[in-house]
């Protein structure tokens, strides 16, 4: 306990500065919690107010996926440059140190294969587990239009509750399922109910039409999920553009984990999403960052 013996008299007040309102810098965070509010500012940068998260959350569903084979070898490398980390709690504790203090967004939901109906997700998480783990935020699939739609709402909206009792926010993962129309109609849909219900930040696709109309009126960050592998500058590009519409980042797995350079490829995406680097410019530097380093780096501490 501190002495008590000798008080000084208290005589600074400041009394010609007004206290500052403190306003948080995300969309639709604002009458959050401080502890959400601080999670968040782990999964986006403060000073860009958006995110590089890197997703290998892959092998919930579908095993080790091409450039996941190793996660020691090919990702840890790969930390250092991302804002945040999309992973499962078994790759979490197994492979990426404890000194990783950027965000970690936990996959919470999970059940079926590749070989299974997908959207036959349960939550998969215990909220215990995701603070023990002291995770920035957690992941659900939400199936709009899906076979089990109703399940993966409940899943989310369960977990906005739990994560809300806890201080975890909640990301809803706009989930299409292979036969589903992937245009601004479905996804200004899709995001508005994960957004409705409770959800503190959205993953959906980037489209060629009306993506700025997807964004516009979900009213929590909306950030852009990666998708299948594309050639790296139509990557640049499409994240470029989802940024310059009004996304708050992108969620990217393949089109990084599987390029022939992906540390070069996460600083490249980066220059997009924090300083909107122009796409052309940001290939430029992958191409230069990639023939100063390897295709994958040896594991480095973070
Ligand atoms: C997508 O919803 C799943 O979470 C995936 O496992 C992953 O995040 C997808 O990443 P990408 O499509 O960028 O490889």
């Amino acid at each position: 306990m501190a002495d008590v013996d000798d008080l000084k008299d208290t005589k600074n007040y400041h009394l010609d500065v007004p206290v500052k309102p403190a306003a948080f810098f995300l969309k639709g965070a604002g009458a959050l919690d401080w502890g959400m509010q601080n999670r968040l500012a782990r999964v986006f940068s403060p000073a860009s107010g958006r995110t590089v998260m890197l997703a290998i959350d892959h092998g919930y569903f579908q095993g080790p996926t091409a450039g996941l084979e190793r996660v020691d070898v090919n990702i840890v490398p790969l930390l250092p440059y991302a804002t945040a980390l999309m992973c499962t709690r078994g790759i979490l504790r197994t492979t990426v140190s404890p000194t990783f203090t950027n965000g970690v967004v936990l996959r919470a939901s999970g059940g079926p294969s590749i070989l299974k109906e997908l959207s036959n997700e349960q939550l998969a998480v215990d909220i215990e587990d995701a603070a023990r783990l002291n995770v920035a935020a957690m992941a659900v699939q939400v199936f709009v239009g899906g076979e089990f739609e109703t399940q993966s709402v409940h899943n989310m909206t369960r977990l906005v509750d739990l994560g809300l009792r806890a201080g975890i926010p909640t990301l809803g993962v706009t989930a299409v399922g292979k036969n589903m129309t992937r245009d601004a109609r479905y996804f200004r849909l899709a995001t508005r109910i994960c957004a409705e219900l409770g959800a503190h930040f959205v993953k959906t696709y980037y489209v060629d039409e009306g993506f700025e109309t997807v964004t516009a009126s979900c009213p929590v960050p909306i950030v852009m999920a990666g998708g299948k592998k594309l050639p790296e500058l139509d990557a640049l590009t499409m994240a470029y553009r989802a940024i310059s519409e009004g996304a708050a980042g992108v969620d990217m797995g393949r089109n990084i984990f599987q390029c022939e350079a992906p540390v070069a490829m996460i600083q490249a995406v980066g220059a997009v999403v924090h300083q909107l680097m122009k796409p052309e410019q940001a290939y430029d530097l992958y191409q230069t960052l990639r023939h100063e380093q390897p295709r994958s780096g040896r594991r480095v501490a973070v």
